[in-house]
């Protein structure tokens, strides 16, 4: 029995919504091969797409080690299962590169043994393997990794996860300049403590972009995805980050923000050529001050 499974790339905060907002794309992403095989216990044979970066050793690897944690849930840590995991993405992007992985896992895992329960089951497992990969066990790159779409966490404890709409016509261009932005630091020199005018701004806005997506208002969710928490210190660490901005909203953006705890950026479109034009034009730029990058353009 085998199983081959691919996982999204996400975009998690989507600005304004940090640790509670995020949304997947159609590419890039993971895929998983998994085998059940006679002998009990996880390895993993196989590694391609990580430049060598991610750890064979199954006690290590978070796509095993959240696996293993399932299937400790289900008592049946007497199965033997082989792992493939084929990076399709690059990693420490803050495209939810662990995410993808460890959802495709995940998934695998689940389908192979029949369980048919809904796939929100396994986020208390995919959000073990994120604590593992930077620190904290965040759901907004692994919930909509594994459901699709638009999903907010309105409460961690207990875990609340509620699938969004959007607009049907929302694109999505991605440009991830390769610099090293480890979420572990990334989160660290967030602050911890905030003034109430902040908090009264984010939770307007906050609640605009929800709104926005239910209401189909491509305008409204544009003037809603500003962040006066975390992007004023984060963007420190995106090479040109307000270059960048300035020339995506020239070129007709809706927004730009920064995705997940970055490098990446990403700005909304609201059709397929403008957002071609912005990844080539944010990569042009890049290759300007001798950053090398990736660039993807998506709908959601
Ligand atoms: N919400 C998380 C963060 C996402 O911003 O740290 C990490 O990709």
């Amino acid at each position: 029995d085998s199983i081959h499974v691919f996982a999204p790339a996400t975009v998690a905060n989507v600005v304004c919504g940090f640790d509670v907002l995020g949304f997947a794309v159609n590419e890039p992403g993971d895929e998983v091969v998994m085998r059940i095989t006679d002998k009990p216990g996880i390895t993993i044979s196989k590694i391609t797409g990580d430049d060598g970066r991610l750890p064979l050793n199954p006690a290590k690897n978070t796509v095993s080690v959240s696996v293993e944690h399932y299937l400790r849930s289900i008592d049946r840590l007497d199965i033997g299962l082989d792992i493939e995991l084929h990076k399709k993405m690059p990693i420490g992007s803050g495209l939810g590169s662990s995410s993808a992985s460890t959802v495709a896992g995940l998934f695998a895992i689940k389908t192979l043994l029949g369980d048919d329960t809904d796939p929100s089951t396994l986020l208390p497992f995919a959000m073990k393997g994120e604590e593992m990969a930077c620190g904290h066990g965040h759901a907004d790159n692994v919930a909509p990794a594994l459901l699709g779409g638009f999903v907010l966490i309105r409460s961690y404890e207990p875990l609340d996860v509620v699938r969004l709409p959007h607009p049907a016509n929302l694109w999505c261009a991605i440009v991830f300049p390769d610099v090293d932005v480890p979420t572990r630091e990334a989160r660290q020199i967030i602050r911890k403590n905030i003034q109430m005018k902040d908090a009264v701004t984010q939770w307007g806005n906050i609640a605009g972009l929800v709104s926005g997506l239910f209401m189909q208002d491509i305008d409204l969710i544009g003037r809603s995805m500003k962040d006066v928490l975390v992007e004023p210190v984060r963007s420190m660490l995106i090479p040109d980050f307000y270059e960048m901005r300035q020339m995506a909203m020239e070129l007709g953006a809706v927004s730009f923000g920064i995705s997940g705890s970055g490098p990446s950026v990403f700005a909304f479109t609201r059709d397929e050529e403008t957002a071609k034009r912005i990844t080539a034009k944010l990569q042009k730029h890049l290759t300007s001050i001798k950053i090398g990058s990736n660039g993807y353009v998506s709908t959601i």
